[in-house]
């Protein structure tokens, strides 16, 4: 037997006890006569004393080891001297009897400990080191822990788990693919799946009404802190039911994550806020709802005094940070800095700062004192407050608003990761204009159902139709989202032509899914979660990254195993594959 207890297990209960113990070696403290080497593994860290009395071989070994080697120690549990309250073993040491060295280890190239004091990139090439480290064992604990209880609940409301094959054809949501050559078909390509959404409408088709997945998607896209290429998707699906239907499972599934992993309650109904609010009030279609600083319009109140921004300018918007009327002007300017960012992208930014005794803004030339106080009112700030106003075309200028109401958050410590602030968006549009291409998108994917109400505008006026989609945000993330689906054969021809697909294209896309609906698709829809960014939300921490195993960097690149690499002439050649030189 390698070991009787783990590091983490011993307790004033065990002392007496003769133990073995197998880990790595976090830290030794040589003090001449004793030496005190910290042993862990996964469950925590215990002290081994060897003194003047152990045997004289435990202390030669001792003298020899170093940082991260592998030890077996055995013996006996003794109290401690100077107790350790904070660590759950600090009552006990063990008094080494027999130290085995099972392997020796090279200096790590950082430390191994709470804080470590190596930098990203050396941390991801030793990422296997990384992951000794406490932080990353909590939340790989963490992510296991929340995979148990998604499988718990979801069988327990009688979905089936049913995996889907990652050698497909493409599966668009709007990222490009990755690809992977076929040797048996030459010049031929799979796609990876960027969602099993369409094989699940299959499983729809095949009669298996709920079903989910915990399942690898692959989107080959910009990389950001909640984006990876490759990420893991809670995928479920159901027949047989509304929008309402899916929201009502999916809420309580939320509700369930929330109180067996995180021990937080939500009693009330989650709020439910229509796609065109959560823009106009916050700029965003997945509003940050920890704190308030509600936007807003003040387009009338604004036009029409000789202010040639504004009259010029499509929508005017504002909102009140409370309590930063106090705000210098080199603070001020530093917020038109932000704002004025290629991110961003604002031209200035406008501000009225109240108080008790008046207004004070930047555009006092232009306006009377009570017109200025009006706005700001309007905005709902009271004397202490800054209000901030931008104006230009209407969703340009909120979506401008919303990073600077970001920015002033997390600048008042308002984005606290502790506090959770869920909901659903509903009444997405169904399509997306995109000026540089010159066409509508499909918001959601191309298979969402339409708003049966809005059917009628999807050819005269697509803009204007409404989905049956819906997203479920936290704390201004977009951690799920879904729709219900078109299920008939027709109305999804449509789609796919307002989408500017030609009958051709959609047939030898996803002719395979048309063809499939002609055999009696039951009416369905689900939804996706993003796994990771679950993670990070009850993890607390903002970048997905430090709960997946062995993540990529910002460039796509696993620094670790050297992957994307280049692949030897003769594997070229059984793939039918040329290289080009990448400056082409
Ligand atoms: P969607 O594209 O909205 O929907 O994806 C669902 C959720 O997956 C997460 N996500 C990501 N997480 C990490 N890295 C990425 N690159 C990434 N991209 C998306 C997000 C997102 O909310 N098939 C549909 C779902 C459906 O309609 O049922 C889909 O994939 O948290």
């Amino acid at each position: 037997m390698y070991r009787t207890h783990t590091c983490g297990e011993l307790r004033a209960g065990n002392i007496d006890q003769t133990v073995t113990l197998a880990g790595w070696v976090q830290k030794v403290r040589n003090l001449g006569a004793m030496t005190f080497i910290d042993l862990r593994d996964r469950y925590g860290l215990t002290q081994i004393a060897v003194e003047e009395h152990s045997p004289a071989e435990a202390r030669e070994t001792a003298a020899r080891v170093g940082r991260e080697w592998v030890l077996r120690v055995t013996g006996r549990v003794i109290e401690r001297e100077s107790k350790n309250p904070k660590m759950p073993t600090g009552e006990i040491e063990v008094t080494a009897e027999r130290i085995e060295v099972l392997n020796e280890a090279q200096t790590p190239p950082f430390t191994i400990e709470e804080n470590s004091d190596g930098g990203d990139d050396l941390r991801m090439k030793y990422r296997y080191l990384d992951l000794r480290r406490a932080p990353l064992q909590r939340n790989m604990i963490l992510r296991h822990k929340m995979a148990q209880e998604i499988r718990r609940f979801l069988d327990s409301e009688g979905f089936l788990e049913i995996e889907t094959p990652y050698l497909v054809g493409s599966t668009p949501e709007g990222a490009r693919d990755f690809v992977v050559p076929s040797r048996m078909n030459p010049n031929q390509f799979y796609a990876l799946p960027q969602s099993p959404q369409t094989l699940k409408q299959l499983l729809m088709v095949a009669g298996y009404d709920k079903y989910f997945q915990i399942v690898r998607c692959f989107r080959d896209e910009d990389l950001r802190a909640d984006r990876q290429p490759e990420f893991t998707q809670i995928d479920c699906e159901m027949s047989f039911v509304e929008q309402e239907d899916i929201l009502e499972v999916f809420e309580r599934w939320a509700k369930h994550m929330f109180r067996t992993v995180m021990g937080i309650e939500f009693t009330e109904p989650l709020r439910r806020m229509p796609w065109i609010e959560a823009m106009e009030k916050y700029g965003s279609d997945k509003p940050d709802l920890r704190f308030g600083m509600e936007f807003a319009e003040l387009t009338d109140l604004a036009k029409g005094h000789g202010f040639s921004v504004f009259d010029d300018a499509e929508y005017v918007v504002g909102f009140a940070a409370p309590g930063c009327a106090v705000y210098t002007r080199k603070q001020i300017d530093a917020l038109t800095e932000y704002v004025k960012r290629p991110q961003v992208g604002a031209k200035g930014l406008i501000w009225i700062r109240l108080e008790e005794n008046g207004a004070k803004s930047s555009i006092d030339k232009f306006y009377a004192p009570d017109e200025v106080r009006t706005m700001a009112e309007r905005c709902g700030a009271k004397a202490g407050d800054l209000v901030f106003i931008l104006c230009g075309k209407k969703f340009k200028a909120l979506t401008q608003l919303c990073a600077l109401r970001l920015e002033v958050a997390q600048q008042l410590g308002l984005r606290d990761p502790q506090k959770f602030a869920p909901l659903w968006v509903v009444d997405f549009p169904m399509f997306e204009w995109d000026d540089e291409t010159q066409r509508f998108y499909a918001m959601h994917h191309p298979f969402t159902s339409p708003k049966p109400e809005d059917i009628e505008y999807l050819e005269s006026d697509p803009g204007r139709v409404r989905a049956n989609a819906y997203d479920f945000v936290c704390n201004g993330t977009e951690i799920g989202g879904g729709s219900i689906r078109i299920h008939d054969a027709k109305l999804q021809a449509t789609i796919f032509k307002c989408l500017g697909f030609t009958p051709e294209k959609a047939q030898e896309q996803f002719g395979f899914l048309m063809n499939a609906f002609k055999f009696g698709a039951p009416p369905h829809g689900g939804l996706a979660f993003g796994f990771d960014r679950l993670c990070s939300l009850f993890g607390g921490s903002e970048s997905i990254r430090d709960y997946i195993a062995f993540p990529k960097n910002n460039a796509g690149r696993d620094v670790m195993l050297d992957a994307p690499s280049r692949i030897d002439r003769a594997q070229l050649d059984e793939l039918y594959l040329e290289l080009r030189p990448a400056e082409e």
